[in-house]
C-alpha cells in the first residue's frame, strides 16, 4: 500500500514507521491513524519483521497529539468512531506479536504520548516534553491516556498531568517510568535500532511469550498472572528456540533461533 502520511520501511528485520506530517507537527489525523493501522497489519503478516521501530519525522516533534483542525469539526458520533479507531490502534501496538519501540525525539503531546505509552518502550531525546494537554481543548485524552498513563505513573500523578495539562521534561518523564532511557537527540535512533537488533536476533516465540505475559498479567491480579505465565512457559517448549537455546549454552556456542510462531 502506497501511505501519504507515514514513512514505513523495513532494514534486515527491523521495520521503521515514521508519522510524516511535518507541516502540521506530526498531529494525527483520520488518515495517519487509518494508514498507521495499516502499516501495522502489513507487518504482522510479515514473519521476517521482528521489532516495529516508531518516531516521528524531524528534531522538533514526534506527534504534537490528535489533529485538532479535525477535533473541531467532530460530533459525539464522529468522536466516537475517530477515538475508536485510535483506541484500535492502540491496541493492534500492544497485542501484536513483535515488540514496539518508540524513539520519541521531541514532543510528544496527547495522542502522541498515547502512541507512545501503547508501545512496548520509550527512548527519549534529551529535547523531549510530555504531556496530555487536551484538557486545555475542553476535552479529555481519547486515544488511552487515562488508562495507560494511570497504569505507569499510578493513579494520583496521572490526574495531575490529564487535569492540568502540564507537561514533563525527558528527565520528569524518565523519572516517572514514563520513559525508559533519555539520550542526546543525536545518539536516539542508533539506540533504538541497537535494541532492536539485539532483540531480533532473540526467539520470536520467547519474545511473543514474555510480551503478552506481562501484558495479560498486568491487566489481572498476581495469581491469576501467574497463571498465565506459567502457561507462556510451557508453551515456549513447543518452540524448537527453547531446545535450540539450552543445547546452545551447554554446548558453549551462540544459539540459532528459527522458531515461528506458524508451526
Ligand atoms: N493538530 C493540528 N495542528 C497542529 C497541532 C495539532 N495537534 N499541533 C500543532 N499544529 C500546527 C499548528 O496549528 C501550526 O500550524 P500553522 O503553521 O498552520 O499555524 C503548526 O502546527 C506549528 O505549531 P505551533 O506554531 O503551535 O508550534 P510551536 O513550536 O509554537 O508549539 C507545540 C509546538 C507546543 C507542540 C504546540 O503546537 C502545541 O501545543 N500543539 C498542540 C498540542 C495538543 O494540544 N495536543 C493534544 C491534541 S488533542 C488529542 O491528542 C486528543 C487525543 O487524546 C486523541
Amino acid at each position: 500500500m502506497a501511505y501519504e502520511t507515514i514513512l514505513f520501511d523495513t532494514t534486515d528485520a527491523i521495520a521503521k514507521i515514521t508519522v510524516n506530517r511535518p507541516k502540521a507537527l506530526n498531529a494525527l489525523n483520520s488518515q495517519v491513524v487509518d494508514e498507521l493501522l495499516a502499516a501495522v497489519e502489513e507487518i504482522e503478516k510479515n514473519e521476517d519483521i521482528r521489532v516495529l521501530i516508531i518516531t516521528g519525522a524531524g528534531e522538533k516533534v514526534f506527534v504534537a497529539g490528535a489533529d485538532i483542525t479535525e477535533l473541531a469539526k467532530l460530533n459525539p458520533v464522529s468522536a466516537k468512531h475517530f477515538a475508536s479507531q485510535g483506541h484500535k490502534l492502540m491496541l493492534k501496538l500492544e497485542s501484536l506479536s513483535i515488540p514496539v519501540l518508540a524513539a520519541v525525539n521531541g514532543f510528544a503531546l496527547g495522542g502522541g504520548l498515547e502512541l507512545a505509552l501503547a508501545c512496548d518502550f520509550i527512548y527519549a531525546s534529551e529535547n523531549v516534553k510530555v504531556g496530555q494537554p487536551e484538557i486545555d481543548l475542553g476535552i479529555i485524552p481519547g486515544f488511552g491516556g487515562t488508562q495507560r498513563l494511570a497504569r505507569i505513573v499510578g493513579k494520583n500523578m496521572a490526574k495531575e498531568m490529564i487535569l492540568t495539562g502540564m507537561r514533563l521534561s525527558a528527565e520528569e518523564a524518565e523519572k516517572k517510568g514514563i520513559v525508559n532511557r533519555v539520550v542526546p537527540a543525536a545518539e536516539l535512533m542508533e539506540t533504538a535500532e541497537k535494541s532492536a537488533r539485539s532483540i531480533a536476533k532473540k526467539g520470536r516465540v520467547s519474545v511473543y511469550a514474555a510480551k503478552q505475559a506481562i501484558n495479560n498479567g498486568l491487566d489481572t491480579d498476581l495469581k491469576n498472572g501467574c497463571e498465565i505465565e506459567i502457561n507462556s512457559f510451557a508453551l515456549c517448549m513447543a518452540s524448537p528456540d527453547a531446545n535450540e537455546g539450552t543445547t546452545a549454552f551447554l554446548e558453549k556456542r551462540q544459539p540459532e533461533f528459527k522458531g515461528s510462531l506458524k508451526e
